[in-house]
């Protein structure tokens, strides 16, 4: 199940990826902040963290829990926010990260960019998805 983290909703997850003091701070000092949160037995085992600034979408960070991985959860989650959400949306991610790489060019990001030695000598690669126009 995936669902859009709430104030309301946030207090019911046990979590190891974060701890329930970073969502409520993130709730009370950044108004663009929002999360998708993928859930099984009432376990956070998945989160993609974005920035909505008006008409575009920065994600911060998209995390599966390692024994997750490898099996379409981060790509169902990041189909969640590409399907429901009609902005261009932006990211940036470390040249050698093969399975994100992987789920964002499935879903039609882009590489627009490299950013050299972004990430402590390794480059990192600036990927957009435009805004698809799906909802007219
Ligand atoms: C990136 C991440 C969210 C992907 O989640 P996931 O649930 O494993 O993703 P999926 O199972 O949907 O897809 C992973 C794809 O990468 C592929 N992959 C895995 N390792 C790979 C490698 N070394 N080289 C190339 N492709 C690889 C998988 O085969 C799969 O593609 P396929 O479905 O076509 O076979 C997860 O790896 C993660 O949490 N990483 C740590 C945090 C991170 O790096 N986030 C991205 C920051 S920009």
């Amino acid at each position: 199940m995936i669902v859009k983290l709430t104030k309301k909703n946030f207090s019911l997850y046990k979590t190891e990826l974060f701890t329930k003091e970073q969502l409520e701070h993130e709730y009370q000092n950044n108004p663009y902040a929002r999360y998708l949160i993928y859930v099984e037995d009432n376990t956070i085992i998945g989160y993609l963290y974005y920035s909505e600034i008006y008409d575009r979408i920065e994600i911060n960070q998209i995390e599966i829990e390692v024994s997750n991985r490898n099996c379409g959860k981060g790509l169902k989650l990041l189909k969640h926010l590409t399907e429901t959400v009609d902005k261009s949306i932006s990211l940036e991610v470390q040249e050698n990260n093969f399975p994100a790489i992987s789920i964002y060019k499935k879903v039609g990001f882009k590489a627009k960019a490299i950013r050299k030695n972004y990430y402590h000598g390794k480059d990192g690669i600036l990927m957009v998805r435009e805004k698809q126009n799906a909802f007219q």
